[in-house]
């Protein structure tokens, strides 16, 4: 049962180094500090096919999924194996390692989920707007050994870009560090144009970049040692599990897909050439495509967020090289000996312009239309997110662990519309996220500078904040209002989850149940 499989998917050479300056930080679990980053030959980056592999891009086409969590043995590294989770799948000719699932518009979506990880485990289908049946509510966690089944009826989510993951009570954080997760990609008819318009290719022109931060033993197991505050970040990054990647492009324009499947860093995306920050465009972000493209020169990606961009590689001449890099997040971690590893600058992913194309397709002016949801008259829920007896709460709650379908207070009727007012009292960021539906943010106060300097000309949000979202970033000292509307389609109450995506937060009680009567 235990088989472990051993998946082979980047270049080989080049020795192991460790730098030599890493300092160590206090307020690791254990009192040790992190291993140091791990230094790597430059590799390709990971790109998925639909030839199975990890990642690969699969189109259930209405049929039943199996998908069977297990260990897998990965080379990450370049000279050592490491022992990881993957959900594996294997569609008659090949395996899958956390797939790509590529789903329409209005198909049904059937998957058996087998537990093989030692653990008790669910998945959680993050973005969807399902029943809580099939939403993966930790209630719904299938001990080792066991199976669950979802089955839904008909994806009603726009074209987009979404996330799957573990949600077992306590052990998400552990589990998605493990290697579980992967993406869903929903496509309908806005999608259908803007890809006709870009010509764009799915693993070609459209391409997955899952960032994630880890921390190597010298052996090149993982080494998971949160603190309690600021969750767990790694020193060394991994785009698609690729370690110190680059991706030759052509002289034209692409689409990636980001998803910042982290348990708790937020990354601050620019792009350079020869030093120099680039422009490139935000077409989408959780719910799908934005109405139109946003010209940025930077981004804030948070865990459970996903930000879809377009860059045009014909601002560059063959030969040269543009470098995606992640800043300092200054603003919403501490500063200081605290939050060093936090606070790290990471090269992201090297781009090698390789060739001509004669490509003219130019970004498209429209992409999608976005209704506002209608808060006149709406009430207004305060949330403040706090701190007490060590644990982070949301409106002075944490989550109770003996009951996964406590009631926290928060009922609401099919239909609702309200105002939720997150307010950030503690000193590190809260990505806050519902489930079983998609919001909007309507507007940023007290916002730090790292996010006051992203504002839209004459608003108060980023234009990350557009759009229909499931998570939102939150500042320490910010006050983000979101606008929620609680319709739904089933026939039941719903129990959904609201909780901050630091999966350290989370698993320590940082998350409560709201709930929508039929
Ligand atoms: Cu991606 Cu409840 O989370
Ligand atoms: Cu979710
Ligand atoms: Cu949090």
């Amino acid at each position: 049962m235990d088989r472990r499989e051993f998946l082979k998917f980047a270049g080989i050479g080049g020795a192991l180094l460790y730098t030599s300056s890493w300092l160590t930080s206090c307020g690791h679990g254990g009192g040790n500090p992190p291993p140091p980053p791990v230094q790597g030959s430059k590799k390709p980056l990971m790109v998925p096919s639909f030839n199975g592999g990890l990642f690969g891009y699969y189109k259930p086409q209405g049929n039943t999924t199996t998908i069977t969590a297990k260990s897998v043995s990965l080379q990450v590294l370049d000279n050592a194996s490491t022992n990881m989770f993957a959900y594996h799948m294997n569609d008659g000719q090949n395996d899958y390692y956390n797939p790509i699932l590529i789903l329409r518009k209005g198909d049904q979506f059937n998957v058996d989920f087998k537990n093989q990880i030692g653990e008790k485990s669910i998945i959680h289908w993050h973005g969807f707007r399902v029943d809580w049946q099939q939403d993966g509510h930790p209630y719904y966690a299938v001990a080792n050994g066991g199976t669950y089944n979802y089955r839904i009826n008909q994806i009603i989510d726009r074209s987009g870009t979404y996330f799957y993951h573990p949600h077992p009570h306590g052990r998400t954080g552990y589990q998605v560090y493990k290697g579980l997760g992967g993406m869903v990609i929903i496509e309908d008819g806005d999608e259908d144009n803007l890809k006709q318009a870009l010509q764009l290719e799915y693993g070609k022109t459209d391409i997955p970049l899952i960032l994630q931060d880890r921390d190597f033993n010298s052996d090149g197991s993982l080494s998971y040692n949160p603190t309690g505050m600021l969750g767990f970040w790694g020193g060394t990054l991994l785009v698609n599990m690729t370690l110190n990647p680059y991706l030759e492009v052509d002289r034209r324009i692409y689409r990636f897909r980001v998803l910042n499947a982290s348990n708790a860093r937020a990354y601050r995306l620019v792009l350079e050439k020869g030093g120099q920050r680039q422009r490139f465009w935000v077409i989408g972000v959780e719910g799908g495509l934005l109405d139109k493209p946003y010209e940025v020169s930077e981004f804030l990606v948070s865990p459970g967020e996903r930000i879809d961009i377009l860059v045009d590689f014909r601002s560059a001449q063959v030969g040269e090289t543009l470098l995606m890099r992640s800043l300092a997040p200054t603003g919403l971690v501490p500063s200081g000996r605290m939050a060093q590893v936090a606070n790290r600058e990471l090269d992201v992913l090297e781009f090698r312009v390789a060739k001509d194309t004669g490509y003219t397709a130019q970004i498209p002016n429209q992409l999608s239309n976005v209704t506002p949801i209608n808060t006149a008259g709406a009430q207004t829920i305060s949330m403040p997110l706090g701190m007490s007896r060590m644990q982070f709460t949301i409106a002075g709650k944490v989550w109770d662990n003996n009951n996964a379908l406590a009631d926290y207070g928060y009922t609401f009727n099919n239909g609702d519309i309200r105002i939720i007012e997150f307010t950030n009292n503690t000193g590190v960021y809260h990505p806050m996220h519902l489930h079983g539906l998609q919001f909007q943010v309507i507007s940023r106060v007290n916002s730090p500078g790292i996010i006051r300097s992203l504002f839209l000309q004459g608003r108060s949000v980023m234009a990350t904040d557009l759009g229909w979202k499931d998570t939102v970033i939150v500042a320490p000292g910010e006050t983000v209002r979101i606008a929620v509307d609680f319709s739904h389609n089933f026939t039941q109450e719903q129990v959904y989850l609201l909780h901050c995506h630091i999966l350290e937060h989370h698993d320590d009680g940082m998350m409560i149940n709201y709930r929508v009567r039929a």
